[in-house]
């Protein structure tokens, strides 16, 4: 038994109002994390500061009453905790030293990934406490892929050429880094587990830009990796798969990684989603960011359309991507209002 209702979505139970929290809870659309943002100077400071990154996950928990918290961090910390340096330039996104074929892949390592990230966990333990006690706590980490994509781009790219050069070139190579990957994951969704966490999410953001073969062996295997290590060390923590883009494929995502529940995008059609994966495993998702962006009597219709479609199997409210920074706060307060009502 468990008190809290989004975490009780994974035992086949149905909550009184429908469970939410939304991707990227936490942010810049918030003036407090503004503040915070400010005061710890670069980014992974705040990442990498308990007392920081404690405060601005609670923030969005105190303000919206969310059903759930999501640890702030973010998916570079693995490859900076691997060995490869991340930084975040003001306005322009991650930046790293990209990988490349031949560059020695043996120079990272999982040795160093838990003292390294030792301020993180300090600050799931931290959040662990300071949570109301029906409030779930949620974990994260990034797919080994969209992972990869960044280690080998050094930020974010449009057509993804190196890390796909890379990967019909180089299978092999390739398939060393994504190894590697897996493993700092495997650690890293560990390490919060023990610290507190109730539940982990995979976000695969890149993982539907990849052709059918391709999807199976870099999105598919390794998250069956993860899935399979975690579960055989919890097997009660619920662990939800993003893949987001991946169309039709979300069928095969879900038949084959293991995980207990997926995340929708905008683009999964609802009824389709019922029909070929509410029947399988949890369905959380997938209102358009730039609805809660604009807001008003559009935000609410669409609110209930998803309510109405997905409402009668196990189902998590949430978007479809995280909150743009753009947002209003109200809107996002209102969303939260519209489900619960509507619920
Ligand atoms: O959801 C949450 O509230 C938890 C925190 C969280 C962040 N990033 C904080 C963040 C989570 C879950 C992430 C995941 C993440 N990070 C993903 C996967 C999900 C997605 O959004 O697609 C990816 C691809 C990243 C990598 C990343 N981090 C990029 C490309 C950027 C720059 C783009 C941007 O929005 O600025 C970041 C920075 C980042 N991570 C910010 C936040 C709040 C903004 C940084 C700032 O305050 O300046």
């Amino acid at each position: 038994m468990t008190n809290k209702p989004l975490l009780s979505v994974f035992k086949g139970e149905t909550p009184k109002r429908t469970p939410v929290w939304l991707m990227r809870q936490a942010g810049r659309y918030l003036p407090e994390y503004r503040a915070v943002r400010e005061q710890a100077g670069g980014f992974l400071n705040l990442c990498y500061t308990p007392e920081f990154a404690v405060e601005v996950t609670l923030q969005p928990i105190r303000r919206f009453g969310f059903d759930a918290a999501i640890l702030f961090s973010d998916i570079l910390v693995v490859p900076d905790a691997l060995g490869q340096q991340v930084g975040f330039v003001e306005g322009e996104g991650p930046k790293l030293d990209p990988l490349d074929c031949g560059s020695d892949i043996a120079k990272l390592s999982v040795d160093w990934l838990r003292s390294r990230l030792e301020p993180v966990y300090d600050a799931v333990g931290q959040i662990r406490q300071a949570l109301p006690e029906e409030t779930t706590f949620i974990g994260f980490a990034g797919a080994p892929w969209t992972v990869a994509t960044y280690m080998v781009e050094g930020g974010s790219s449009r057509d993804f050429l190196n890390t796909k050069a890379w990967m019909y070139r180089d299978p092999d190579t390739f398939q060393a880094l994504v190894d590697i990957i897996v493993e700092g994951t495997i650690e890293h969704l560990t390490a919060q587990i023990e610290a507190g966490v109730d539940m982990v999410q995979i976000f695969d953001t890149w993982g539907g830009i990849l052709p059918e073969p391709a999807f199976a062996r870099w999105v598919i295997e390794p998250t069956a990796k993860i899935v399979s290590a975690l579960k055989q060390k919890f097997p009660e923590t619920p662990i939800v798969g993003f893949p987001r883009g991946a169309g039709v494929s979300y069928i095969t995502y879900v038949q084959q990684t293991g995980v207990d529940g997926v995340s929708l995008d905008q683009a999964v059609p609802l009824k389709w989603a019922a029909e070929n994966l509410q029947d399988k495993v949890v369905v959380q998702g997938n209102l358009d960011p730039q609805r809660l962006y604009v807001g008003g009597d559009g935000l609410k219709q669409d609110v209930n359309r998803i309510l109405t479609e997905l409402g009668n199997g196990p189902f998590i409210f949430n978007l479809g991507h995280g909150v743009m920074k753009e947002t209003d706060p109200d809107n996002v307060a209102a969303l939260v209002r519209a489900v619960h009502q509507g619920s």
